[in-house]
């Protein structure tokens, strides 16, 4: 008989999900969970207690010790509760003015992890020579600008101010709890009296008896509630270390809107989950997880956690990232309109808090980015349309995928396969009979510029058939099951599998030197790979389908005798970390590795691109998709997308033609399905649909300068690639809870996909008095200071996507089979003059591929237009030259080189088009300066609606023969 495990295997590739809906009862809800219900509790009985709620924690005054330089102080932590306990306190203030609040045990019977920010952060942040530490009578303070940190003596309490005004507070609300490590007593039962019924009024007098007769049972409860072991399902979780959990709350008194701490299917501006009436009644929880069939709205874990935060107002913006690798749920509350309460309740580590200050939410992006590294600057290609299912089932398939891409004339970079290329889902290794010629099927691929994506997940097939087992399990590199000896042996899509322990060094330069496609090795058929071939990092939160939640037990044992549940967040990370240096290093000088990874945690952004797992072919979930990849990039990981099409189901046409405006809209842009839906390529339809997903791809290609200016931007400023309104818009309340529209990177494109059925229009929320023209009809419309909605049409071949006022759009237009086609192609500058007569954008190019961008080998470009006495100059100038050493937003820029080899090879490319939206009137002479009369047509605008509105008057300038690396100007004479 076979294995249930196995059958469920089996039936997940067989089924074509028709009811579709998660699998809750495969998930833990926060009561059953010992230590969330245990950090609920504590809020409750707060709650209950009101004003007579004191937190046990004070700061043991005598012991403050402050380093040297003063910006840096530890002191020892006392809980009245158990006395004999020792907790330390530490806080550092950075240079740039971030606080950073660890607390630990000091001297306990174990060592709680406290490794997780190690993994997260780039390096060691720098500590202020300046700022000092002060201590009183009743605190110890710091102030520096308008900041103060304010740490209150008894009971502990942790302030950030601004201006004299509390931003954030830590322990506020007295929910502070770190479960000491305690030894198991032997059972005694104890009953205790129980207390008599409240009299109406007497709530006060109960609760202060109850707190004197026994204050631990007052504050943490009465129970050991699953202190040594706990079940779930048929699991039992052993808890060798016995409870250790961390509870505390976090507030934002002046800030009534929160976003971040992704990955979950929810609006941008986080609902509650707590206080009066909440949109949830379960808390946030980060515990990574292959939710199959995962709900469109849901607090729900799902396959990656950044435990990071923005808290938001009109006048202030201020962040948190919590580094705890441990699953941690988050009750979101508002005590008013204008304030947010948060409550972190961590199953183990350490407290380490970083408090941003930053006052907007580009300084807590630049904030964030010091600590845990900017996103990095992915292959120019990555940025192309990925054509993906599972599974292209033969060099064949992919073959005439490829040959239907190139007879419909529909761009594409990257070919994607799924875990049937491997033989027996033996990953490296290709299927031979389907597979018998990867090499000659990846150098057809690339014939067209083009590239691969294969798979490669971290389970492994525990036979010693197979090398990648095999020589790990030699290696001692293995996950340790909960005795701490042998190896973990759990089921995954390769049947009885075992994982690597990425925490373990020692696996590191094996792991790497596996994707070298030079090192032949005997055995081995991955040796017929090429460099084109880029991975694909799945199920590595990690997914094992006969564990508990669908993971590994929590009492598996890594290196260093870690836990699993101490780790389990980072684990993800760490394979896809260790990944892409595999593929970056098999090359000498490496090139940009393309790595997509469904598991991450804090720092993800340094290694690749995330998508958002199992979507179902629902419109909620390509609604859902757009605020989770918003979310996402709010914590520092912007490369990331949804399957496009949806991965479960069939689509019908509309729906598919709409996710594809959806998907192009993305960062990162892959249609993909299940292994049982219908085939579903764009070629593939019938028109008009075809017709329409042929012009939403050109869109994306045409757009691809847009698109890489603003990942080189996010890649040195931290500010993500895709804007939300309060992004923009910090100072405008009415933009907070916008999230379904936004811009890409500062270019000034607004987009608002549809992602209703039957639409013929939409409403689209304009923030500031400013014209937006229509990228597409040149309709202008107008908003208004306090912002305005303005309705748009939007049938099924209509995007709604506009120019902002004050912009100029470089573009590329000249269709192409691929985007590495597109190298020599020349630019149409699209200038959409704001009210004021003046426009500006930006231009980044490089090499795409290399790592020669840091050393200086770009073009970066500025265009501005300005309008003064009836001329308008348009003018180009290299911002390469103009802010070489300069740092943007304290983020150093990259060397520039002025004679580089890169800006040589496009030397020759011009500007073939000049658009220019919102003249005053018809020109009189339009010149390169100092050339000769150009060729340009003209249409006057329209006037319609007031205001300015209707369509507004276009110039367009054909061939002005202008270079893209030169300045030059070109004059517009009214
Ligand atoms: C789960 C992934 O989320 C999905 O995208 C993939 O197709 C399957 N695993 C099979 O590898």
């Amino acid at each position: 008989m076979l294995p249930w495990t196995l059958l469920g295997v089996l039936s997940l590739l067989i089924t074509v999900p028709d009811a579709l809906a998660v699998k809750s009862h495969d998930f833990k809800t926060c009561s059953q969970a010992g230590f969330c219900r245990r950090g609920r509790a504590i809020s409750a009985r707060a709650a209950e207690a009101k004003s007579a709620w004191k937190s046990p924690y004070s700061l043991d005054v005598p012991s403050i010790a402050i380093t040297p330089n003063k910006a840096v102080f530890k002191a020892g932590v006392k809980s009245s509760l158990y006395p004999d306990i020792k907790f330390g306190l530490e806080l550092r203030v950075h240079e740039d003015g971030v606080v950073r609040v660890r607390m630990d045990e000091v001297d306990g019977l174990r060592k709680r992890y406290d490794e997780a920010a190690s993994w997260a952060l780039i390096s060691e942040p720098q500590i202020s020579q300046e700022i000092t530490w002060t201590a009183g009578k009743k605190d110890i303070r710091a102030k520096y600008g308008n900041n103060e940190v304010v740490v209150a003596f008894q009971p502990l309490k942790i302030s950030l101010l601004r201006g004299g005004k509390e931003q954030v507070v830590l322990n506020g609300r007295g929910l502070l709890h770190m479960e000491h490590f305690r030894t198991k007593q032997v059972a005694e039962t104890k009953t205790e009296e129980a207390a008599p019924e409240a009299e109406e009024g007497a709530e006060q007098v109960v609760m202060d008896v109850a707190k004197e007769v026994n204050p631990r049972a007052w504050f943490e409860g009465d129970t050991e509630d699953d202190w040594w072991d706990e079940r779930f399902s048929t699991w039992t979780d052993t808890k060798p270390k016995g409870p250790e959990s961390l509870s505390i709350d976090i507030s934002f008194p002046n800030h009534g809107t929160i976003y971040g701490i992704p990955q979950h299917a929810t609006r941008l501006a986080l609902p509650t989950t707590a206080g009066d009436s909440p949109t949830f009644t379960e808390p946030y929880r980060l515990y990574n997880a292959d939710v199959f069939e995962y709900l469109a709205s849901s607090p729900m874990s799902l396959y990656g956690s950044i435990p990071v935060l923005h808290a938001h107002s009109a006048d202030s913006t201020v962040g948190i990232f919590h580094a705890v690798g441990s699953e941690t749920w988050i009750d979101v509350s508002h005590a008013s309109d204008k304030s947010t309460q948060t409550h972190w309740i961590s199953e183990s580590g350490i407290l380490d808090v970083f408090l941003m200050p930053g006052p907007t939410p580009a300084d807590i992006f630049a904030q964030y980015a010091r600590l845990t590294g900017t996103p990095v600057l992915p292959p120019h290609w990555s940025l192309g349309y990925h054509q993906c299912r599972w599974n292209y089932i033969s060099s064949e398939d992919v073959r005439t995928v490829q040959k239907r891409f190139d007879e419909e004339d529909m761009p594409v970079d990257v070919f994607w396969l799924d875990i049937e290329y491997a033989n027996e889902h033996k990953y490296f290794m290709w299927d031979e009979k389907n597979f018998p010629d990867p090499v000659e099927m990846t150098n057809d691929v690339a014939a067209n510029g083009r590239k691969m994506v294969v798979i490669v997940d971290p389970h492994l097939k525990r036979t010693d058939s197979y090398p990648a087992f095999k020589e790990a399990s030699d290696r001692k590199v293995l996950v340790k099951p909960a005795s701490g000896d042998g190896e973990y042996e759990g089921w995954c899509w390769s049947g009885s599998s075992s994982w690597i322990d990425f925490f373990n060094p020692n696996s590191w330069d094996w792991w790497k030197s596996l994707f070298k496609t030079t090192a032949l090795k005997s055995g081995w058929s991955w040796t017929l790979s090429t460099t084109d071939i880029h991975i694909w990092n799945d199920m590595n939160e990690p997914s094992v389908f006969n564990g508990p939640e669908i993971s590994m037990p929590r009492d598996n044992v890594h290196h260093g005798g870690w836990e699993h549940r101490d780790i389990h967040n980072i684990n993800g990370m760490l394979f896809s970390n260790l990944t892409s240096q595999a593929v970056r290093e098999r090359t000498d000088p490496p090139t940009r590795p393309f790595v997509l990874t469904r598991s991450f945690f804090a720092g993800s952004q340094r290694f690749g691109a995330m998508w958002t797992g199992d979507n179902l072919g629902t419109w909620e979930h390509m609604a859902v998709g757009i605020q989770m990849v918003l979310a996402n990039g709010i914590a520092g990981l912007s490369f990331a997308g949804s399957d496009v099409g949806g991965f479960f189901g069939n689509p019908e046409p509309e729906m598919l033609v709409r996710w594809y405006q959806v998907g192009i809209f993305n960062p990162f842009l892959r249609a993909h399905a299940h292994i049982d839906t219908k085939r579903r390529e764009p070629f593939l339809q019938e028109e008009p649909y075809k017709g329409m997903i042929k012009d939403i791809l050109r869109l994306r290609y045409t757009m691809l300068p847009v698109w890489y200016t603003a990942f080189r931007e996010t890649s040195v400023t931290g500010v993500p690639v895709l804007r939300p309104h309060y992004v923009v818009f910090p100072k405008d309340p009415k933009g907070f809870a916008v999230d379904d529209q936004y811009f890409i990177g500062s270019s000034g494109i607004l987009v608002k996909p549809i992602t209703t059925k039957g639409a013929t229009e939409t409403t689209v929320y304009l923030a500031e008095d400013e014209v937006y023209y229509d990228y597409f009809s040149h309709h202008v419309y107008r908003g208004a200071s306090k912002g305005k909605d303005i309705t748009v049409h939007a049938e099924l071949h209509e995007i709604p996507v506009f120019v902002r006022g004050g912009s100029i759009v470089p573009t590329r237009e000249r269709p192409r089979r691929s985007s590495p086609l597109m190298k020599l192609d020349p630019f149409t500058l699209r200038v959409a003059l704001g009210k004021t007569g003046s426009a500006r954008g930006e231009l980044y190019l490089d090499d795409g591929v290399s790592y020669s961008h840091e050393k200086g080998q770009f073009v970066w470009r500025e265009f501005s237009a300005e309008t003064a006495k009836k001329v308008v100059r348009l003018t180009t100038k290299n911002l390469g030259l103009e802010r070489v050493g300069e740092a943007v937003d304290g983020v150093a820029l990259a060397s520039y080189n002025p004679g580089n080899e890169f800006a040589k090879t496009i030397g020759e490319v011009r500007v073939e088009k000049v658009v220019v939206l919102g003249l005053a009137s018809k020109p009189t002479s339009v010149k390169v300066e100092g050339g000769n009369e150009l060729v340009w047509e003209y249409t006057p605008g329209v006037a319609a609606g007031g205001k300015g509105e209707g369509v507004a008057s276009v110039l367009t300038i054909k061939d002005p023969k202008v270079l893209i690396v030169k300045d030059w100007a070109i004059v517009i004479q009214l």
